[in-house]
């Protein structure tokens, strides 16, 4: 399936700059309802979301839970080791199964680059990409997008760039990271400069088509960066040794308080968690001036909300009762 699917939301491929504007104006109304003394709405009452997370998650799995719950839905759970389960058939016949339940969105982890289309084409229900493998993560492209954008004060949204003119330097494992194909994609949509920092070993080896630029020296580049995006080394995700060593990778490119001093005044910290401290980042980040990272979490819970509501509310609830049912 080519082309932009508004049904889904598995990667890139199914976002253009409005369906991003348009989810960051929603998620603003759902991080209003996350802000209420009981921050519960009925809008997704009577839809299954089923998570289906064959790869260690946390926030990522509980964020989604929340989001769902917080709209109402109903929620199940599969959570399977990635070594017992892996792509094929063990992977369609689980899908096919929870189907059978009456599953309305599948929310996607896998380690599995492409996993997400793959189950698409296996069910009707709507899929969600929640991380596949080294390739994408577009809910948090989202979030950091939205969060972000809230932290600027919320420039307009009319003409589509609400990140115009914002310098944000990736850090670090972008090779194996999922999270910066997504922001990379996302941010330069809403008009922001992306410029990735790593050694060479640690940029994928084609960049080919990626609207970036390319630094392999933090300190030249530091203080020119509105946003320091740290990454954690990856390191489940090699097999090989690409950086001599985490203390020297630290000695290069972590956060120590030399470099939060070299930073432009109010420039902004942001790192997708989990953070491995003494690593990518040697300073309290509560400690920072501006440290966005846990606007991070909570901002993503409202841009999950966001998604789901646009997947399964409103037009398809209508649909749903006309027809009376699924
Ligand atoms: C990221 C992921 O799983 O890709 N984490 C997350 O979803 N919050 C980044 C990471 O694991 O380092």
């Amino acid at each position: 399936m080519t082309g932009l699917e508004r049904r889904h939301l598995r990667g890139l491929d199914d976002l253009d700059a409005d369906r991003i504007l348009h989810l960051l104006e929603i998620t603003d109304h759902m991080a209003e309802i996350g802000r209420r003394a009981v921050p519960k709405v009925p809008a997704l009452r009577g839809r299954t979301v089923a998570m289906l997370f064959f790869e260690d998650s946390t926030r990522t799995r509980l964020s989604f839970d929340t989001a769902a719950k917080r709209l109402s839905a109903d929620t199940m759970t599969f959570s399977a080791s990635s070594s017992s389960l892996n792509k094929g058939e063990s992977l369609r016949d689980t899908v096919e199964t929870l189907d059978a339940m009456g599953v309305d969105a599948f929310v996607v982890r896998h380690k599995s680059s492409g996993a997400p289309w793959q189950i698409s084409r296996w069910t009707n229900a709507r899929i969600l990409n929640a991380g596949d493998g080294w390739h994408e993560h577009p809910t948090q492209g989202l979030l950091d997008a939205y969060t972000l954008w809230s932290a600027l004060d919320r420039p307009t949204l009319t003409g589509g760039r609400p990140l115009a003119g914002v310098r944000i330097g990736i850090v670090g494992d972008i090779k194996h990271s999922r999270v910066a194909r997504s922001d990379v994609g996302i941010f330069t949509m809403l008009g922001a400069e992306v410029v990735l920092i790593a050694p060479p070993t640690l940029l994928p080896p084609d960049l080919d088509g990626w609207p970036v630029t390319v630094a392999h020296d933090l300190d030249c580049v530091l203080g020119s960066l509105d946003v320091v995006y740290l990454l954690r080394m990856q390191s489940e995700r090699m097999n090989e040794a690409l950086v001599p060593s985490l203390a020297e990778y630290s000695v290069r490119f972590g956060l120590d308080e030399p470099r939060v001093t070299a930073m432009r005044p109010g420039a902004m910290v942001m790192h997708p968690g989990p953070m491995n401290r003494g690593v990518e980042i040697l300073v309290d980040p509560a400690e920072l001036d501006r440290s966005l990272i846990l606007d991070q979490v909570t901002n993503g819970v409202a841009v999950r909300m966001a998604v789901l509501f646009e997947m399964l509310g409103h037009g398809a609830i209508a649909e749903a009762s006309e027809t009376g049912g699924r």
